[in-house]
């Protein structure tokens, strides 16, 4: 079955799409007649993405600089106009041992992860709400709820996502602004789709329901319909994209 969203003329914001979730996301809403701000710190990668539509304005901005999201939305809003979905995606799963970590590491950990989630919805809910409403999309992860090794910052963030996630709900549901999360199992991605083994296949067939291994258009798919009218009442909830693990 195909499904044909439209976003006719809609701003969407997409953060971490230079590459995997992302940019498959940024493709997406594109595809659907979105006029999309691209935003990620690799500036080369970044115009890879946006060369692949000319619907892709693509931001350059590190997310763990809180004046640089100022000047980014600030930029954004002034040249496309409110935004009205919003998906926080840009996210780091570096592997540190919770017990050697220095507080830096842990910092900028919940900083690349967590932080800049919060900060973008603040600047950009009151315009959304001033355009009539909108949609917020984060991304969470199942590494959390699964105790992967070495990721407590990771986790902590992840988590914290969720509730990010469910407080928005509460705080601007009133407001016409919707606010959900994702949390994707093991999607193959370009960063890892070389990486992965005939037995990283094998395993994940039998972790998973579904024995197909989950593709960034898959996580896209599920942002898109989140940001859709056909979630109209669909707010507060974490998505779980993962084949079914059990
Ligand atoms: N791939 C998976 O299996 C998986 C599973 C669960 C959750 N996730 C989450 O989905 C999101 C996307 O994952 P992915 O696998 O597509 O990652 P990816 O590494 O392929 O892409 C992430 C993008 O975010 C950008 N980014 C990172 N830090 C940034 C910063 N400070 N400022 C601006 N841009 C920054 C990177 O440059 C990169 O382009 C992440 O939040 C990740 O934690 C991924």
């Amino acid at each position: 079955m195909n499904i044909v969203w439209d976003f006719s003329d809609r701003h969407v914001m997409v953060t971490g799409a230079a590459a995997g979730i992302g940019r498959a996301t940024a493709l997406g809403f594109a595809a659907a007649g979105a006029r999309v701000s691209a935003v990620d710190m690799n500036a080369e990668a970044l115009a890879e993405t946006a060369e692949l539509s000319d619907r892709i304005n693509g931001r350059t901005c590190d997310l763990a600089d809180s004046g640089a999201i100022r000047s980014l939305v600030e930029a954004a809003v002034s040249e496309q106009g409110q935004v009205t979905v919003l998906v926080n995606n840009a996210g780091v799963d570096r592997r540190i041992p919770f017990d050697t970590q220095t507080e830096e590491q842990w910092r900028w950990m919940l900083s690349v992860n967590l932080d800049h989630h919060a900060l973008l919805s603040a600047l950009i809910a009151p315009g959304m709400a001033e355009a009539g409403g909108g949609a917020i999309v984060n991304m969470s992860s199942t590494a959390w709820m699964k105790l992967a090794g070495n990721l407590t910052a990771y986790h902590t963030a992840k988590a914290g996502i969720v509730g990010l996630t469910r407080g928005l709900a509460r705080d601007l549901g009133p407001k016409g602004i919707r606010s959900n999360a994702i949390a994707p199992g093991r999607v193959v991605t370009e960063r890892v789709a070389g990486e992965v083994s005939d037995e990283w296949v094998a395993e994940t067939q039998v972790l998973q329901c579904i024995p197909d291994l989950i593709r960034p258009s898959d996580i896209a798919d599920c942002a898109m319909w989140l940001a859709s009218d056909a979630a109209r009442m669909v707010t507060g909830q974490c998505i779980v994209v993962d084949g079914g693990v059990v």
